[in-house]
């Protein structure tokens, strides 16, 4: 929890400097995309490559569509983490644009998987959910929309590796309380809204097991169609 402040703390200092600077003419800063993303790299790493906090997302790679998307819902009050909401507030449209494009562009490596901390059961509880969903519940599978790779498709379909558990199960906790939306239709809303508590565990651990494949790269729009069409990704 202190590392989340201190991080914050040093990007508002950070963004304060910068403002104080721009009004002087002397001694500005240059306006390069990396002054620009400085802000950001305490919590999501230099290249967006993620951080050792559970809770910080990796950026790099994503597709910028989804990127810019996640940037806007944060500005406009869609999704909700004060610092982030915060930060973005006052930012125009053409400047979350490029930073997404800068992140979405940055490919580091991505993480180890992590060991689980799960029962084997439990892992393929997950996986089945993953790659087969639950047609009784009405859980269409996760690769059916993410991907057989789980790379994501660009636009607006981010890949599921290189995240951790806590972040994954995290976020699909959010959409089920509504404290994460999407555009309507709200693919994820409608997915997670069928998951209990035990699958959101199960298929979080089985996506942080995974390992990163060889090119990790979001496939192009169409490469297959999605089972429903997403307000994020239209079919
Ligand atoms: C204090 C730490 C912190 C700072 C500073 C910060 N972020 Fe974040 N960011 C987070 C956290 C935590 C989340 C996940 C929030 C949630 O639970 O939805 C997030 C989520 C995101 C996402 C969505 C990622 C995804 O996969 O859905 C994007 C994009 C993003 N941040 C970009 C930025 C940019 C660009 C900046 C700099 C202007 C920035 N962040 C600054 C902590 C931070
Ligand atoms: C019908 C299509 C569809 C299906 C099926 C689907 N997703 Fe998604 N998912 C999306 C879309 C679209 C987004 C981007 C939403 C946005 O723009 O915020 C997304 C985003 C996510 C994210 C956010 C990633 C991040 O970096 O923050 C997670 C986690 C996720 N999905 C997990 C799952 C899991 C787990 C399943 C299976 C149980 C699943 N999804 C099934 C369409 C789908």
């Amino acid at each position: 929890m202190f590392a989340r402040y201190a991080a914050l703390a040093s990007a508002i200092a950070y963004l304060a400097a910068f403002d104080g600077a721009a009004a002087q003419t002397a001694n500005q800063p240059p306006d390069t995309m990396a002054a620009r993303v400085e802000a950001c790299t305490p919590c999501h790493g230099n290249k967006g490559e993620g951080t050792s906090d559970v809770y910080f997302p990796r950026l790099a790679g994503k597709p910028a569509g989804y990127l810019y998307n996640q940037l806007l819902a944060f500005r406009n009050g869609r999704r909700k983490y004060p610092p982030m909401n915060y930060l973005l507030e006052f930012l125009p449209d053409p400047y979350l644009q490029a930073m997404a494009d800068y992140f979405a562009s940055e490919h580091p490596p991505l993480p180890p998987p992590a060991p689980s901390e799960v029962s084997k059961e439990v892992l393929a509880q997950g996986e089945l959910l993953a790659t087969s969903g639950d047609a009784g519940r009405s859980i269409p599978a996760c690769v059916s929309c993410h991907g057989p790779g789980l790379t994501g498709m660009t636009p607006g379909i981010p890949g599921l590796l290189g995240l951790r558990a806590n972040y994954i199960s995290a976020q699909l906790g959010a959409w089920r309380y509504g404290t994460r939306t999407a555009k309507s239709p709200d693919c994820m809303q409608l997915v997670a809204g069928h998951l209990t508590e035990a699958d959101v565990t199960a298929v979080a651990a089985w996506l942080a097991t995974r390992p990163a494949p060889a090119n990790p790269v979001p496939v192009p729009k169409g490469t297959y169609a999605l089972p429903f069409g997403c307000g994020s990704q239209p079919n």
